[in-house]
């Protein structure tokens, strides 16, 4: 593992997960690359911390977020990332991805990481089918593998119907299927999901945790943010954020 500096953080070298035609969905899709093959850890997260700015000079403020996360993720484990609204979960995802520089830290990751962000980044004039293919160019997939895909993924998350619809027409929940099929497409070896089923149906969430645990056996890795505490017996381990650092809860 060789990682760079950037930005006053250590990443390692870019994602070719996502396509430069697309720099918007890039920035919050992409994600860090390390050469590992070790299967423990597939991501490793040292010591990141993030302040934001806020307000103009002179009442400008500084808002500490992060103040030296760690995070592990290892091979075939399911790991709930928990805190309080506003502790930074997502800014620590968008750093692990890669879409947000840290402060300081370091973070590892194996070479295929998919990324479900909290708020979908979608094209509202684009159809679902067009969402598709477009990232299955940036993933750089063959296109019989896109399609291939995209079958399986519409009749697991059961939106097949609105294949032809834009986004526009989309409701919140069939958005956030679509945000979820995108993070899925390229099969990624870890999946980080900031609260992925916001929005979905009775049906669709336990379909969700089906895929999951399917993943887990696959020996795929799966970072979730999560609220609810019923999800709690469906995670191999909790990592808390708790006053900007990580704590087993
Ligand atoms: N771009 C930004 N500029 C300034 N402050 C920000 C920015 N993004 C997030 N914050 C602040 O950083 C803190 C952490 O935000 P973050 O979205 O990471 O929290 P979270 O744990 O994901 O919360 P939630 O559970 O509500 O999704 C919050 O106080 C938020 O207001
Ligand atoms: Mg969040």
């Amino acid at each position: 593992m060789t990682p760079a500096t950037t930005n006053g953080s250590t990443v390692t070298a870019g994602s070719v997960m996502v396509s430069a035609d697309v720099p918007d969905i890039a920035a919050s899709r992409s994600a860090p690359v390390l050469d590992s093959r070790a299967a423990c850890p597939v991501l490793r997260a040292e010591g990141v911390t993030k302040s934001y700015r806020r307000g103009l000079w002179p009442r400008r403020r500084v808002l500490p977020v992060l103040r030296g996360a760690d995070l592990e993720l290892c091979a075939g484990e399911v790991v709930g990332l928990v805190g309080e609204n506003g502790s930074g979960k997502s800014t620590l995802m968008k750093i692990l991805v890669g879409a947000l520089a840290a402060d300081a830290g370091t973070v590892w990751a194996v070479d295929r990481v998919g990324y479900c962000p909290q708020e979908p980044l979608l094209y509202d004039r684009l159809t679902c089918d067009e969402h598709l293919e477009l990232f299955g160019v940036a993933y750089e997939m063959d296109p019989a593998a896109v399609v291939a895909a995209s079958e399986a993924l519409y009749a697991s998350l059961g939106f097949a119907r609105w294949r032809n619809a834009r986004v526009e027409e989309l409701s919140g929940g069939t958005r956030a299927k679509l945000n979820l099929a995108l993070a899925l497409l390229s099969d990624p070896d870890v999946l980080l999901l900031d609260e992925p089923y916001a929005g979905f149906d009775w049906d669709t969430y336990l379909r969700f945790w089906e895929l999951t645990a399917e993943r887990r056996a696959a020996g795929r890795s799966v970072l979730v943010v999560s609220h609810f505490v019923t999800d709690h017996e469906r995670f191999d381990r909790l990592v808390e954020l708790r006053a900007g650092k990580t704590v087993s809860p």
